[in-house]
């Protein structure tokens, strides 16, 4: 077990908290003493992972895909308290060649993988300035690094927010927020599920990829891991 110490009290935002991943997330952050701010679409499931968390936790359902949710969101949230963590975990992952994904669906996922998290970042960040301390991890994916056939845009988004989070690590370092791209392979749930010619059997287990989030966030000296990929050990 990992001292974790530094991140009681604090209270964090999660988007994507209705999916494998961040909600594995949430559950890590809430057993660490840490209070939430949850986001998604889906208010049943929002609520059963309210139901199961053990500090406080404000639902903020809404959809990220559009520019005046976020920000709808952004003030609802500021106006509850300051947000020291972020995280930016709410995803969309369609398997199309490029002459099928319309205009329309490509904006989308412009919006959810990469807009959102920037402009969440930039909000949610001048607290954390404020208060000199803050935290802010961006799920990035091995098309962080990569690129594969039927994701351009999926890939595109990806490599985009490991940019945005070196540069925006490079901003705001002296302030004392630091900025993570924490990057899985395959990972179990349903977006997992949907990936096509992997064997699921070999994917990761979110449960372990929140493991990664909470070890970096909770280091407080001078070390620092802007980029972790988590990679399988078996590959298939
Ligand atoms: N699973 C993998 O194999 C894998 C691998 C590498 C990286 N990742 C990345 O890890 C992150 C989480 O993936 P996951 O496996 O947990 O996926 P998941 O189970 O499919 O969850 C996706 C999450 O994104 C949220 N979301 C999607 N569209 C949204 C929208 N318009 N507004 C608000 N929230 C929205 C969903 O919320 P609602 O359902 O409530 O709308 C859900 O909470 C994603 O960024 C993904 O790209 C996943």
């Amino acid at each position: 077990m990992y001292d974790y110490s530094c991140l009681k009290g604090k209270t964090a935002f999660i988007t994507g908290a209705t999916g494998a991943i961040g909600g594995e997330i949430a559950q890590s952050l809430s057993s660490a003493g840490v209070d939430l701010l949850i986001n998604g679409t889906n208010l049943e499931k929002l609520q059963q992972i309210k139901d199961k968390l053990t500090t406080n936790v404000h639902i903020l359902d809404g959809d990220i895909s559009e520019q005046s949710e976020v920000e709808r969101i952004l003030d609802q949230s500021i106006s509850l308290g300051k947000v020291d963590i972020l995280v930016n975990c709410a995803g969309v992952f369609p398997q199309k060649p490029i002459s099928e994904l319309d205009t329309s669906e490509y904006q989308k996922l412009m919006n959810i993988n990469l807009n959102a998290p920037y402009f969440l970042s930039v909000g949610f960040s001048k607290d954390m300035i404020k208060n000199g301390w803050g935290r802010i991890v961006n799920i990035g994916s091995a098309s962080s690094y990569g690129g594969y056939k039927n994701t351009v845009a999926y890939c595109s988004s990806k490599h985009g927010l490991l940019g945005m989070s070196l540069a925006m690590h490079d901003e705001l370092k002296e302030d004392g927020v630091r900025v993570y791209c924490i990057s899985p392979s395959s990972t179990q749930g349903d977006m997992g599920l949907a990936t096509k010619g992997q064997d699921y059997s070999t994917f990761l287990d979110p449960k372990e990829v929140a493991e990664y989030v909470l070890f970096a966030i909770s280091q407080d000296g001078n070390a620092m891991s802007q980029e972790i990929f988590i990679k399988r050990m078996h590959l298939r």
